[in-house]
């Protein structure tokens, strides 16, 4: 098999015979050191500087705090992309992800002045039913990891939907986000095309206290009733700790594209938007309580004998029935054009993590697909799973035991 160096002197190589002016290496070497230490001069703040452990057991970009920008990237593999060749493309991301997460330009980077630093920047690679299929992989899937299948509240766009290969790429900058994005996509060309980019976000570090549950555009507190971050229960439902080599250590997502009807919804009354949820929209507690992480008591009624939390209420419907429904969500909010209709489409960028989708999600998505009084004002337009491949230490290749 080809070096890490071979392939990415290969890359600069083609990169160059399809240019109209060709630089030389060393020029090329020149232009890069120089463009990483302009960059290294205006990385001034904190946050430029400000890194997550990107080896180890687990990818990083899951088990921390969501970065206040997001892109999911999906990329389907090019005709006749071998398993070699996908290994020869995971040799090449592993040393981009590892060198840009340091906080270096990736090698070979032609705008290394923009990256003026990591600014918490994760990406997290994960690969689709789709890609397990074509390349004649399906013994190595994790066990019962397919597609999600179509429910009758869906309105899927094929545009949002499943992809071979995931990049999920987080930073709290969002020009370094960006430019990561376009450096992986662009080192990825030899290999795939892409499929869809979702971009979304959440607030920048600073704008509320550490520690608060973000909001989404409703409006509503929304992770509060999710496994704790760093947790021995976050790792018994999100870590695969069984399976083939190259996911033990790995996860499970799902990610939907729900759409919000935010025109409907901004004529609702506060009284009304708690109902729909079943919890108060300033604190986030349950409703009847006082407090965000108080216990929710679905048994209590009010003064004319009904039910304080909706029989239909989001918490009600999507409260686990068994210890095997408990999974970690991390939604981002998304605002687009719509640009037929001349307006805003705004939605969430949902997303679950477990060991096994189909014990842990897919029960809760059937309950909510047949009642749920948010359904009123959402609508899933996309849809796709990924398995997440294990961590890494130094030296190793992502999925390398996959492809080998
Ligand atoms: C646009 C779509 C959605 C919105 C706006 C939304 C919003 C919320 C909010 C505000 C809460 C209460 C706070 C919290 O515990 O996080 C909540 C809880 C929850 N949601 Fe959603 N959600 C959406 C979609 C979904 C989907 C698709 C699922 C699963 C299939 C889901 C599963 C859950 C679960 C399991 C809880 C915790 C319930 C409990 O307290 O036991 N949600 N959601």
């Amino acid at each position: 098999m080809l070096t890490r160096r071979q392939i990415l002197f290969g890359s600069i190589a083609t990169v160059g015979a399809g240019a109209t002016s060709i630089i030389s290496g060393a020029d090329a070497a020149n232009a890069y050191r120089e463009g990483f230490a302009a960059a290294q001069k205006l990385a001034g703040s904190k946050l430029a500087k400000s890194k997550l452990t990107w080896h180890g057991k687990h990818q990083a970009g899951i088990e921390s705090r969501a970065q206040a920008h997001t892109n999911f990237v999906a990329l389907n593999i090019l005709p006749n992309i071998t398993a070699d060749d996908m290994l020869r493309w995971m040799v090449l991301l592993t040393d981009n992800i590892s060198t840009m997460c340091a906080g270096i330009p990736a090698l070979a980077d032609p705008q290394p002045d923009v990256f003026v630093g990591a600014a918490n920047l994760s990406i997290t690679v994960g690969f689709g039913p789709s890609l397990f299929k074509k390349l004649k992989l399906e013994s190595n899937q994790p066990a019962s990891f397919d597609a999600i299948p179509k429910f009758s509240i869906d309105e899927l766009q094929s545009e949002y939907c499943d992809g071979d290969v995931l990049l999920h790429i987080a930073a709290d900058d969002l020009q370094i986000m960006n430019h990561v994005t376009r450096t992986l996509i662009s080192d990825s060309k030899s290999f795939a095309k892409m499929h869809w980019l979702q971009n979304g976000f959440t607030n920048a570090v600073g704008t509320v206290p550490e520690g608060v549950t973000q909001r989404n555009l409703m409006g509503q507190v929304d992770g509060t009733d999710n496994p704790e971050l760093g947790t021995e229960n976050f790792a018994q439902r999100v870590w695969i700790d069984d399976g083939p080599a190259w996911i033990v250590g790995g996860t499970q997502l799902a990610l939907r594209r729900i759409r919000m009807n935010l025109n409907t919804w901004d004529l609702l009354g506060r009284t009304e938007k708690e109902a729909v949820i079943g919890r108060h929209l300033d604190t986030g507690a349950p409703l009847g309580k006082t407090n965000e992480r108080d216990a929710i008591d679905f048994e209590a009624v009010d003064d004319r004998g009904l039910k304080v939390i909706p029989e239909f209420a989001h918490i009600r419907r999507a409260a686990s029935q068994n210890l095997d429904e408990i999974f970690f969500r991390r939604p981002f909010n998304y605002q687009v054009l719509d640009a037929s209709a001349g307006q805003l489409e705004a939605g969430l960028l949902w997303t679950a993590y477990a060991r096994d989708l189909s014990k842990q999600y897919l029960p809760v998505q059937r309950r909510l697909a047949q009642f749920d009084l948010l359904n009123k004002w959402t609508t899933p337009i996309g849809s796709a799973t990924f398995a997440i491949a294990r961590g890494i230490d130094p030296g190793e290749i992502i999925a390398e035991e996959l492809f080998s």
